[in-house]
């Protein structure tokens, strides 16, 4: 993600690529609008062309919608809720034929005739559609129980079949932030997030903000949500499909043109269908507009519009020694559930309980779940089975250190020995690309392999992939990212100065872009961002050094913890004097803060005070900003870690919920693996990955690092707080699904129906695995709806006094109690069984040397005890002796009880 000339956060007020496309009114503005209100929502629709102009909730100002810039998205071309896209075929025909209300406006016939009570505007299309078309398109604006509601009817008015392969409703909301400060952007705008789940689908419509109303957006009628398709627009006034302007999409009620034509490589996440319409047949379809109380309570306000909810506990990515909870909300029985031969199913035991999904031996990869209601509505929920977690840890150390160790020590960059971008595609290492950085072993993008290596040897060292790294970081990461004895780490090692380098670049690629710098601006070493990576990578090794003595590395302990602590400093001490992009959260910066708790508890109290002396000044600047969420980018999900870790460390009083309200904003839940817990970005594609556009992504490192702050905040508030649990936990997961079979992990997966692939870059993968390697955490806990839970364990139900569960997370070495509100973290080795006993209050763990076959097998484990948001724990270690501020047990018999007790 790196500094892109175009969109710079110092000069908001400067972004748009002004293309005025043309003043042109075609919706009709001058004609004025229509008000309407019902009991939850008021709003106005444009006279002339009576799309939407206004969407706010009855009892506020905010608004949904672009209002305040409509004059300016008039043009033909720009979607509004309103519009309507199809394609279809007559009998004889086999080409589908596009139509798009959109494309040429025109004034719509008003039909005053049909006007009823509960009318707001009713429409014959006919004007703003091409001429001479089968069909006889109305439309009709309306107040529908509390909510206010669109329907558009449909009918066939030739003598013969006609077919709709296509039929879309665009949903444009105000996602618009050019030209906007970022208190304006924060202000006005707002987010949309789909659930492709068929007749439960729906969209969930947040503002930025992550406080006040949310729309939710469902069908009216029978209106499945098959598709979410990107709608091609002009660039318009504000740089369409741009880092700040997402774009539009709509909702497919059926999408089969699509799917045989320009999807016809890609695998949909419905059953693409059309709609056969018999001469005279009306069809009617349409969308329903509510209000939540606020985002946390989304998915009250769907089960109240009788859609049918889906609720997946811990959620839907469901390692294959693990099993998930389904939970399923709807006014009519369920009359079957199909698990695609993919999970062992059992029923609820009691009314209202949970579906239980355990996984079949040989499944793998994404699983689309059917269940069919006795209404007759079809609820599809998305999931992604893995291979049992460590095993899937350990296939990635294991590919990252073979296919993309990089040895070629004649390189001219000096870049070997290093672990190094991976193209899947050609299974090859990326050892070049004009995007310079990314074989530059530098940025995000050229990171991210080698940053999942490091932190992957925190959660599960491996003798042989601990030594490839430590040759990387004394031969590679000194010498050539941290040059000449400096701690300053370059923003690429690679460049592009035929000059300079005795080497053969491809002459394929275009070298002449901004982003193929020379060496002097590879050599520069002001971007803050870039020293995350390096400081992880040491702190993993000062963790494997200090807590497996036995593998011998080619320093020591301190030496690691050195490094990390002194490159930190360089780039962020003294106001960040060595850095630019210094005074914002930095992406992974957590890592910081873990760095900060092994200084004290080695108790380097000279540097704890240093280190957070510099933290201390950059949290209370955060905590004086309106919007303290800056980047490199206008708008952006990456500062929010780092601002709320260390305003929260500082116990500053505004900004922590401030940050967690923005995270909320853009972190959905949703009953599909992709969307649960995705954290919005949608340009980094363009800096780190193979196929380059800006388009929403899946599971790119911001769902696993914007999940730190939901979970760490849980484990504050443990009460009436399941939905952080839940967001945050799907975010922290996250980044198992983007490793595939053999252990190669990707950037991110494409969201755009075409593609629904994971990229083949590595690209910028690591910071996702950091967030995850920081995150994982088995969670006990209990819900008023559902009871005794487990997140990322198994619960063993048949003893009411004691809650037995195992394990089966990534890293499985932090355990979280919610009832005594107990954080435990173990040094080393895996935790394999926890028995909380909820009378006596006590926590029995088993602990084991090691969470693989192939891992190093520690000899014993330091046990950490807290409680977040107390100073004491309150809690010890029976019979154990206290070291590094915790709990020393040996393992040296492979395996040790320990009992955790109240002092
Ligand atoms: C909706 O809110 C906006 C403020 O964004 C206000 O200007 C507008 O008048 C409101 N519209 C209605 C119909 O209440
Ligand atoms: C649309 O069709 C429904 C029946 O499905 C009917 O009640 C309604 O009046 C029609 N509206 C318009 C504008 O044609
Ligand atoms: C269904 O959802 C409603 C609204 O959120 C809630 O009140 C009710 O308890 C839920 N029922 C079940 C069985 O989860
Ligand atoms: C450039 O590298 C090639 C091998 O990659 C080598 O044969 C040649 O001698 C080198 N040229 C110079 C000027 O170093
Ligand atoms: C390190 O020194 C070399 C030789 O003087 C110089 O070319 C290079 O730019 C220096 N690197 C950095 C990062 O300053
Ligand atoms: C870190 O910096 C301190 C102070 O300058 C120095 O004494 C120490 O040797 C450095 N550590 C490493 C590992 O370079
Ligand atoms: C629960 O398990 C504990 C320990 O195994 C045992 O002492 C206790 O009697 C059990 N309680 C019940 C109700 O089975
Ligand atoms: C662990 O126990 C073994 C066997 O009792 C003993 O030899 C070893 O010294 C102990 N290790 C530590 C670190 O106390």
């Amino acid at each position: 993600m790196t500094f892109t000339p175009l969109f710079n956060m110092q000069t908001p007020a400067l972004l748009a690529i002004v293309i005025v496309v043309n003043g042109q009114d075609n919706l009709g503005l001058a004609n004025g609008y229509t008000a309407f209100q019902t009991k939850s929502i008021q709003g106005q629709i444009v006279r002339s062309s009576q799309t939407l102009a206004s969407l706010n909730s009855s009892s506020s100002n905010f608004n949904f919608l672009p209002f305040d810039i409509l004059s300016r998205l008039a043009f033909n071309g720009a979607h509004h809720l309103g519009d309507v896209t199809f394609r279809y075929r007559t009998s004889g025909s086999s080409a589908w034929t596009s139509v798009d209300s959109a494309s040429a406006r025109k004034p719509v016939t008003v039909m005053s005739s049909s006007l009823k009570p509960n009318l707001f505007a009713a429409a014959d299309l006919a004007p703003t559609l091409p001429r001479n078309l089968p069909f006889l398109v109305t439309r009709e604006w309306l107040q529908y129980e509390d909510d206010f509601a669109m329907r558009i009817n449909i009918t066939n008015t030739a003598k013969s079949i006609a077919e709709l392969g296509s039929l879309g409703l665009p949903v444009s909301i105000n996602n618009i932030f050019t030209g906007r400060t970022a208190e304006q952007t924060q202000d006005r705008c707002s987010l949309a997030d789909p659930y492709v789940g068929l007749d439960a689908g729906y969209v969930r419509v947040s503002h930025l903000r992550g406080t006040g109303k949310a729309l939710v957006i469902t069908p009216l009628g029978s209106t499945p949500l098959e598709a979410w398709r990107f709608l091609k627009e002009p660039q318009g006034n504000y740089g369409y499909q741009s880092q700040t302007f997402e774009g539009n999409y709509e909702w497919q009620v059926h999408s089969i043109a699509w799917a045989q034509n320009e999807w016809r490589n890609s695998t949909p996440w419905n059953a693409p269908t059309f709609k056969t319409l018999q001469p005279g047949e009306l069809y009617s379809i349409g969308l329903r507009f509510s209000i939540a109380e606020n985002i946390q309570k989304i998915e009250n306000a769907v089960v109240k519009t009788k859609t049918p909810l889906a609720v997946g506990i811990p959620g839907y990515v469901v390692p294959s020694d693990s099993s998930t909870q389904l939970y399923l909300n709807h006014s009519s029985a369920v009359k079957n559930v199909d698990v695609g031969g993919a999970f062992t199913i059992s029923a609820p035991s009691s009314p209202g309980g949970p579906y239980k999904l355990t996984p079949i031996a040989s499944a793998w990869g994404r699983i689309r779940v059917t269940i069919s209601y006795e209404d007759a509505k079809t609820q599809t929920v998305h999931y992604f089975i893995t291979k049992p977690a460590p095993s899937t840890l350990a296939k990635l150390g294991r590919f990252f250190t073979t296919s993309a160790h990089y040895t070629n020590i004649a390189d001219p960059f000096g870049r070997a020995p290093s672990i190094m971008t991976y193209d899947r595609e050609t299974n090859k290492i990326v050892d070049q690309d004009p995007r310079v950085w990314i074989s530059g072993i530098s940025d995000e993008g050229g990171t991210g392999a080698y940053l999942a290596t490091a932190m992957k040897q925190f959660a599960q060292p491996v003798a042989r992939e601990v030594s490839i790294l430590d040759d990387f970081i004394h031969d590679t990461v000194i010498g050539t990212l941290q040059q000449n004895g400096s701690l300053g780490v370059v923003a690429s090692a690679f460049f592009y100065e035929p000059g300079a380098a005795n080497f053969s670049y491809n002459p394929i690629f275009d070298w002449q872009s901004w982003t193929s710098w020379n060496r002097e601006r590879a050599y520069t070493t002001r971007r803050a961002y870039n020293y995350i990576h390096p400081v992880a990578t040491y702190w993993a090794m000062y963790r494997v050094a200090r807590d497996y003595p036995e593998q011998k590395l080619r320093a020591s302990w301190e030496w690691y913890l050195g490094r990390a602590v002194n490159t930190t400093q360089y780039c962020l001490s003294n106001r960040a004097k060595n850095c630019d992009y210094g005074l914002v959260g930095l992406m992974g910066e957590w890592v910081l803060g873990e760095l900060l708790e092994d200084l004290k508890r080695e108790g380097k109290n000279a540097q704890v005070s240093a280190l957070e002396t510099t933290m201390r000044y950059r949290a209370e600047r955060w905590e004086t900003e309106t919007v303290p969420f800056g980047s490199e980018m206008a708008w952006d999900s990456t500062g929010q870690e780092g601002v709320y870790f260390w305003t929260r460390y500082f116990s500053l009083p505004s900004t922590p919920a401030k940050t967690l309200n923005s995270i909320i904003a853009y972190m959905p839940a949703i009953a599909h693996w992709g969307w649960n817990g995705n954290a919005r970005r949608y340009w980094d594609f363009v800096y780190g990955a193979k196929i380059q556009q800006i388009e929403r992504q899946i599971h790119h490192y911001g769902s696993a690092l914007n999940s730190l702050p939901l979970l760490h905040d849980y484990e504050l508030n443990p009460t009436n707080n399941l939905y952080a649990l839940r967001v945050g936990y799907a975010g922290n997961f996250a980044p198992l699904t983007n490793i595939d079979d053999e252990g190669f992990a990707s950037a991110a997966f494409h969201s755009f129906p075409e593609l629904l692939k994971w990229d083949p870059y590595s690209g910028d993968y690591g910071q996702g695995f950091l967030g995850m390697s920081l995150g994982q955490t088995t969670y006990i806990t209990s819900d008023q709806l559902y009871g005794d839970l487990s997140f990322g364990g198994h619960i063993d139900y048949s003893n009411s006094t004691m809650v037995e569960t195992s394990p089966k997370d990534a890293i499985r070495r932090r355990v979280f109690v919610a009832a005594l509100a107990l954080k435990i973290e173990i040094s080393a080795g895996a935790v394999q069984t926890v028995v909380y006993d909820k009378t006596v209050q006590s926590v029995t763990l088993t602990i084991v040397d090691a969470v693989a076959s192939d891992a190093l097998k520690a000899s014993s484990a330091i046990v950490w005890l807290k409680r977040p948001g107390s100073i004491t724990a309150g809690f010890s270690v029976a019979g154990a002796r206290k070291e590094r501020l915790g709990w020393v047990v040996n393992l040296s018999s492979g395996t040790a009880k320990v009992r955790i007790t109240k002092l």
